[in-house]
């Protein structure tokens, strides 16, 4: 049997076309009246792009939520734009959420490819199916990104769209950096890092690790983890573990020394390695993080010797649970 049956990196090394073609989606749609704050509701693959809404949305006075839960909390109202994310539109927990919207009179837009929430939602941009939940991260961010930049809530300007889909077009690039991380890892249980602001794109490095390698994968932040985590690395050792810090050339300049600080402090007990983001906008830094760790996690499935597309006990988990 072939070690990636399903192909899985194909699917990785056309994220950049995936993009490309996700940015067309939402051509055309917008939402009308007053938006003051925008929540994403969402699980697992299909709730990270409510991450990246809220890092990109940083500077924005409209505030992002992230809901990874059955109901919306109770200040969303008639003002409060929702997205439903869910990449097969049969996640219990969203279309919960969807429902709880709904009740509080939100303004509503649902991403799927289908299922119960493409019934429900009378508002939705149509994805393709067909793909891993977590390999569609083009397809569940950027109609978002769009429908919020037709609205007028966002400026997206067309010359950052361009910077990360050239940068992301280097996949070989990626790739190398990828493979040399899971080489690197080997058996150990990775701990990735990023600054806070950057926190979501070491989050999805570890759900890679945990989905597509079936690792256990941990990740913290900076300054944070100066304040906790770093105390317990007196017990820990290079054998069991290894720290992947994700740079950015934005970090916060104490930002910066702390890491740096860290991994003179960290290194006798664990190896560090470092992956710096690239490119001027913020989309560019963002999904180019990203990108190595897709890599990287397809990687460390092979050297795992696992199939990385199927997670088949979070399939049975729901089957169990229906
Ligand atoms: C599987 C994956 C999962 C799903 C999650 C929610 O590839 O990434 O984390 O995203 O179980 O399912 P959806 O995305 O269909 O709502």
């Amino acid at each position: 049997m072939p070690a990636d049956p399903s192909n899985m990196l194909k699917v990785i090394e056309d994220f950049p076309l995936q993009c490309r073609t996700a940015l067309e989606l939402p051509k055309g749609m917008t939402v009308s009246g007053k938006v003051d704050k925008i929540v994403v509701c969402g699980m697992g693959g299909s709730a990270v792009g409510g991450d990246l809404l809220k890092i990109y949305m940083h500077d924005s006075k409209v505030p992002v939520f992230v809901v990874r839960d059955y109901k919306v909390p109770n200040f969303v109202d008639e003002n409060t734009l929702v997205f439903a994310v869910s990449y097969s539109g049969n996640t219990e927990e969203t279309s919960s959420a969807f429902e709880d919207a709904q009740r509080k009179k939100a303004k509503i837009v649902a991403v799927t490819s289908g299922g119960q929430l493409g019934v429900m939602a009378k508002k939705a941009i149509k994805i393709p199916s067909g793909l891993q939940p977590r390999a569609a991260l083009g397809y569940t961010f950027f109609p978002v990104l769009g429908v919020l930049a037709n609205s007028g809530i966002v400026d997206v300007k067309g010359k950052e769209i361009e910077e990360m889909l050239d940068i992301l077009s280097k996949t070989d690039e990626f790739r190398a950096v990828g493979e040399r991380i899971a080489k690197k890892i080997g058996l150990r249980t990775p701990i990735i890092y990023a600054s806070e602001m950057l926190n979501a794109v070491a989050y999805r490095w570890k759900t890679q690790f945990n989905e597509n390698s079936k690792a256990a994968a941990f990740h913290h932040s900076f300054s944070e983890m100066n304040h906790n985590e770093i105390a317990g690395y007196r017990s820990m050792n290079k054998s069991d573990f290894a720290a992947i810090f994700i740079r950015d050339k934005n970090d916060n300049d104490r930002v910066k020394k702390r890491m740096d600080v860290t991994k003179e402090i960290i290194s006798s007990r664990v190896d560090v390695e470092e992956v710096f983001t690239r490119g001027e906008g913020l989309l560019s830094r963002i999904f180019s993080g990203i990108y190595y760790g897709d890599f990287a996690s397809y990687y460390l499935a092979l050297a795992n010797r696992v199939d990385p597309t199927p997670v088949t006990v979070i399939e049975n988990l729901k089957k169990k649970l229906k």
